[in-house]
Formats: C-alpha cells, sequence, structure tokens
C-alpha cells in the first residue's frame, strides 16, 4: 500500500429526525445563511422543519441552486453572503446544493474573480465560511468530502475544485428525507455512489487489502439495497444506500491506492456539452473504459469479477468480459442507458467531448496516465 495522509473533519449526524440537533451544531450567534435548490425542500417541508430547528438565530435565505450548480447562479449568494456579512452557511439539498455552498464558502472571502477558484483546482483557497449540511440526496459524497464541481454554462465548461477549507462542519444524513426523492434520481445516486468506489478500486493492486475489501463491501451493498432502494421506502434500506454513498467518497478508500477518475473526468464534459445528469454520463463512460483497459486493469478486473459478482467459470478473458457485462446490465437495470447513440449523439459528439477536455487539459487521464486523446476516442466510440 502507497504511502498517505487521511483527514476528514466532518462530523456525522445518522439517522431520524437528526435535523432537530442543528441547533446544538449551528453557532448561536452570527448570520446563519440556508441554501436551497429548485424548491424539492421547500415543498417537502425539509426547509421548514431546518429553519424551526434554529430557534433565536438571525436566518438569511438563497434558493435556486440548480443540478450542475452554476458559477453565474452562485456569485449572485456570494454578493448577498459578503453584503449581509453572512457568518455561518447551511446547504439544504443533495450534491449540486452542497458543491455550490462549498464555491460561495470559499468565494466570499476571495480577493480577485473566484473563477480563478476552479482554474487553479482551489489551490488558491486560502480561507472559507464556515458550513454544515442537511443531506437530502444520496450520492456524491459531497456531504463529507472537499471537492466541488461548478458549471460554467455560457462556456460549457464544468470544473473541480478542492481545497481542506471546505470540509463541512457537520453533516445530517436522515434517510427519511430521501423518501420524496424520483426514482430516477434514487438510480442516479446508486450509480454516482458505485462509480465512484470503481475509480478508486478498479486499477491496479498496491497490496491494499483491506481498502480493496472496504471498496468490495459498498459495491456489493449497493448491489443488494438497489432494487429495494428503488422500489420501496423502505427505512433500513435507505439508510444502508445513504451510508454507503457517503463512505464511497469520504477520502477513507482512496487511502493508499491509485486513484482512476478519467470516467469521471471525460462525463462532466457529457453534461456539460448536453446537459445529461451527472450519473447518467458514467453510466455511458464506465464498461467502454473498462473493455479498452482490460489489460491494464487486468488483475483487479478478476478480482471484481469473483468476489463482487462471483464470476468464477471461464478464462480470464470471458470472466472480465462477463464482470464488464454485469456492471453494464446493472445501470440497464436501474434505468441508466449506457450509449450515446441512447441520448441521440453521434461522432459529432465525440469529436465536441474530446475538444473539451482538451480545453480542461485532461490529456492523460487514468490511474497510470495513459489515457491520451487518441485512446479516449476509442472508449467514446465504442461508446456509441
Ligand atoms: O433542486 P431541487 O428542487 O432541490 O431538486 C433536486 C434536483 O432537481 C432533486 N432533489 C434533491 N433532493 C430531493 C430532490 N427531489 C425530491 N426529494 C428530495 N429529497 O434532485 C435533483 C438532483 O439534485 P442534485 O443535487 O443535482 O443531484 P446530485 O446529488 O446527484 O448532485 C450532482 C452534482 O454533484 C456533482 C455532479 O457533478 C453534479 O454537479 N458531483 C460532486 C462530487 C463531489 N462534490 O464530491 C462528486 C461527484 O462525482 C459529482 O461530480
Ligand atoms: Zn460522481
Amino acid at each position: 500500500m502507497h504511502n498517505f495522509e487521511f483527514f476528514n473533519p466532518t462530523k456525522v449526524i445518522f439517522g431520524k429526525g437528526t435535523i432537530a440537533k442543528l441547533d446544538r451544531n449551528v453557532p448561536a450567534d452570527g448570520k446563519i445563511m440556508i441554501l436551497y435548490g429548485g424548491g424539492s425542500a421547500q415543498r417537502n417541508g425539509t426547509l421548514d422543519e431546518v429553519k424551526k430547528a434554529l430557534p433565536g438565530r438571525t436566518l438569511l435565505e438563497f434558493g435556486g441552486i440548480e443540478p450542475n450548480p452554476s458559477f453565474e447562479t452562485l456569485m449572485q449568494a456570494v454578493e448577498i453572503v459578503r453584503r449581509e456579512q453572512a457568518t455561518f452557511l447551511i446547504a439544504v439539498g443533495g450534491g449540486s446544493v452542497i458543491d455550490g455552498v462549498k464555491f460561495v464558502a470559499a468565494a466570499a472571502p476571495y480577493s480577485g474573480d473566484p473563477w480563478g477558484i476552479l482554474q487553479t483546482y482551489g489551490k488558491t483557497v486560502k480561507e472559507a465560511l464556515p458550513f454544515g449540511t442537511v443531506l437530502t440526496l444520496p450520492a456524491t459524497g459531497s456531504e463529507m468530502n472537499n471537492g466541488s464541481v461548478i458549471s460554467r454554462k455560457e462556456q460549457h465548461l464544468k470544473l473541480f475544485f478542492q481545497s481542506k477549507k471546505v470540509f463541512p462542519v457537520f453533516s445530517i444524513l436522515d434517510p427519511e428525507k430521501t423518501y420524496t426523492l424520483p426514482k430516477r434520481q434514487i438510480a442516479n445516486g446508486i450509480v454516482d455512489a458505485f462509480v465512484h468506489v470503481m475509480e478508486q478500486y478498479l486499477t491496479i493492486p498496491v497490496g491494499a487489502r483491506l481498502q480493496d475489501r472496504f471498496a468490495e463491501s459498498i459495491l456489493q451493498t449497493l448491489i443488494e439495497v438497489a432494487p429495494a432502494a428503488i422500489n420501496s421506502h423502505d427505512y433500513s434500506n435507505r439508510a444502508d444506500f445513504m451510508w454507503c454513498a457517503t463512505m464511497a467518497l469520504n477520502g477513507l478508500i482512496a487511502s493508499g491506492v491509485p486513484e482512476d477518475w478519467a470516467t469521471h473526468m471525460i462525463g462532466h464534459e457529457i453534461t456539460a456539452l448536453y446537459g445529461i445528469d451527472h450519473a447518467r454520463t458514467l453510466a455511458i463512460v464506465m464498461p467502454s473504459l473498462l473493455n479498452e483497459r482490460k489489460d491494464a486493469k487486468c488483475k483487479k478486473l478478476l478480482q471484481y469479477a469473483e468476489r463482487v459478482w462471483k464470476l468464477t467459470e471461464g478464462s480470464d478473458e470471458q470472466r472480465m468480459d462477463a464482470a464488464v457485462a454485469k456492471t453494464r446490465e446493472f445501470f440497464e437495470e436501474l434505468g441508466l442507458k449506457t450509449h450515446l447513440s441512447d441520448y441521440d449523439l453521434g461522432l459529432e459528439a465525440v469529436d465536441a467531448i474530446l475538444a473539451n477536455l482538451q480545453k480542461s487539459g485532461m490529456s492523460k487521464l487514468g490511474e497510470d496516465g495513459k489515457i491520451d486523446p487518441v485512446m479516449c476516442r476509442r472508449i467514446l466510440e465504442a461508446a456509441l
């Protein structure tokens, strides 16, 4: 296993009725700004519950953070935070609202154009306002990590930044708050979490036995809970799903192992260009990428085949193919299509995605940096 530092200061407050614990975890003084999305938190009562849990506070509100949050919308929030001198932020929503709040937290005290935060991948972030989150959509892991993905809509750009300054102080995870999610978002969340684990697990072996088993256990749990998560409001099932999504991207399973974020980087460009949901882009790219990288990923693919999908019959080649097929089937069964043509995209899209990747400086992707534009074209053409 490689050397590593594991740092995660976010306090997780998990379970039924935990929004009531906001009072204990949010500062009693100062100005508290609650930020939310396009209205689901208002409609299902979560926003009211949050406000009720904060008696005696001076509260400000900012709604309208859209899926794939935009720089343009978030800068409006930054202006209010600066003008009103907000001192603590609370994100109520899914990954988009939480990512948006991370950006607002870092942008408010930033000197210079806050787009610089994205252009430097967060390296220029010196300070950020403290913030907590109330998660309503298990998927991204943003509630317990320090990453954020922000779009600049008119330029078709989707960039990420990371900074130790933007870990949430706390995150409230109440599985009951996911009951109002449409099936589409649950399916998206399962696939996003699944792919997060895959990108930290399915690389090359480095003797990290425990990390491997952590990753395999999350994959197996996601596969187990998926049908009931989509079709029922079973609390225990939702709780497991929620915890899987958080554990999939909080730094734990990445510790000491190589990572391959190529599927995400290519997927982000597909969303930036065509507005396809984040998880849906991953379902298009991942099976094709695994096929292309069978040689480089051979050992881990065989381990994945055996331990996660229980595939033990046939040659190495057959077991690897079967594991990729199982992965594709899993996504398709959840309703996530796995080809560009399912979205009426053809060869012209491949060119556009490649051009955008180049613009974002993504020309050496994968755990070994070997996914160059030529290989990337093969991956995308095979996903047509
Ligand atoms: O906006 P509202 O009205 O709240 O509706 C949202 C939105 O339309 C709705 N929703 C959320 N909770 C709900 C609900 N509807 C009913 N009941 C609830 N309880 O769901 C829709 C999608 O929400 P969004 O936050 O966009 O989804 P998700 O959590 O999948 O976040 C996706 C964003 O996160 C980024 C993605 O790129 C994308 O921009 N990611 C962030 C990561 C990170 N910070 O670590 C990693 C990920 O790989 C990902 O890139
Ligand atoms: Zn993701």
